[in-house]
């Protein structure tokens, strides 16, 4: 009898074995097919030119967005190691024309438009998509530290371009992601007062003591904040961590260079709609019925 029950679990362990590995080689398959797309694409102008051309290559299907769970990484990466990534001297090092090749003027060899908006920590780009066809007059950056998750929102990006070309809310040129991480060299892509508004939603709660260090919001980067943001510029925070919204809350409010928006605000301003439900954490809350705890500041004036 316990033969027979150890042949099933071997039998079961190897059946186990086997799916494992076949959902392991089928992962494997997406990303590479994935990451050839985002080679060729990735700085590519998405316009009506580019389809053209692709229609003469036979090439015109719709790309299909990402399947996000293709992309599945650890929940958290530890903002104090290297990661190896790479960072611009200073933002006059920085080219944007290969994040926004539609707002590249050719001719005078410049950017006609910079980037204005930021969604720090953007994860997989929820925010971003939302607030393209609200804000078309605006770059609209997103950092994240994760690898997987940073291609995710790339590919996401190429396909909603690609997709949306005869679109006349939004055809996402003005959307994009760049691997990094905030707590390092912010003040290295964007010059001082270029931001209009910077987005902190849902950031990792780092809920043990020793690792609030680790926190998005501290008063040294406080200070890096207000200084890429402009004066009357707005920072958002939005959590679900009751312990990470006073922190955040505290520290903002004993920081000379921001001074707390009030509750008739937070109801009339467009943004806090938008990041209130359109970010994939924040959708994740509301099924679960958690609380979303909002607080915005204003860049004031330095003394
Ligand atoms: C809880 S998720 C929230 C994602 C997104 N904002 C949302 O609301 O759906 C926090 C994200 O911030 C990213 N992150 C954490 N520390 C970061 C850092 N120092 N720089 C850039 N991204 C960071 C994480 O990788 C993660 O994707």
């Amino acid at each position: 009898m316990s033969e027979i029950i150890k042949q099933e679990k071997k039998l079961n362990r190897n059946e186990l074995q086997k799916l494992q590995s076949e959902n392991y080689a089928k992962r494997q398959n997406y990303r590479q097919e994935r990451e050839e797309l985002r080679k060729n694409l990735k700085h590519v102008r998405i316009d009506q030119e580019f389809l053209t051309n692709d229609k003469e290559n036979n090439d015109n299907d719709k790309i299909e967005l990402p399947k996000k769970r293709f992309y599945r990484q650890r929940a958290h990466s530890n903002p104090f190691s290297d990661h190896r990534l790479e960072y611009p001297i200073s933002p006059n090092h920085m080219d944007w024309s290969k994040f926004y090749p539609y707002y590249y003027d050719e001719i005078n060899n410049k950017m006609n438009k910079q980037v204005t908006i930021a969604d720090i920590g953007c994860g997989f780009g929820g925010l971003m998509v939302d607030l393209s066809p609200e804000f078309p007059n605006n770059l609209i950056l997103g950092m994240e530290i994760r690898v997987q998750v940073t291609n995710y929102v790339e590919d996401r990006i190429i396909a909603l371009r690609q997709q949306n070309l005869n679109n006349d809310s939004t055809n996402y040129q003005n959307i994009n992601v760049i691997r990094g991480n905030a707590m390092k060299f912010l003040p290295n892509f964007f010059q001082k007062s270029q931001l209009e508004k910077i987005f902190f939603c849902f950031p990792d709660p780092h809920f043990k003591q020793r690792k609030h260090k680790a926190r998005i919001v501290t008063n040294t980067l406080l200070s890096e904040y207000a200084y890429v943001l402009k004066e009357g510029g707005i920072i958002y925070t939005i959590t679900d961590v009751l312990d990470l919204h006073e922190w955040m809350v505290k520290h903002l409010d004993q920081h000379p260079l921001f001074e707390r928006l009030d509750e008739v605000f937070e109801k009339n301003d467009k943004c806090v709609e938008i990041m209130t439900y359109s970010t994939e954490e924040g959708k994740k809350v509301e099924r679960n019925k958690g609380q979303k705890y909002i607080k915005c500041y204003k860049r004031l004036p330095n003394p």
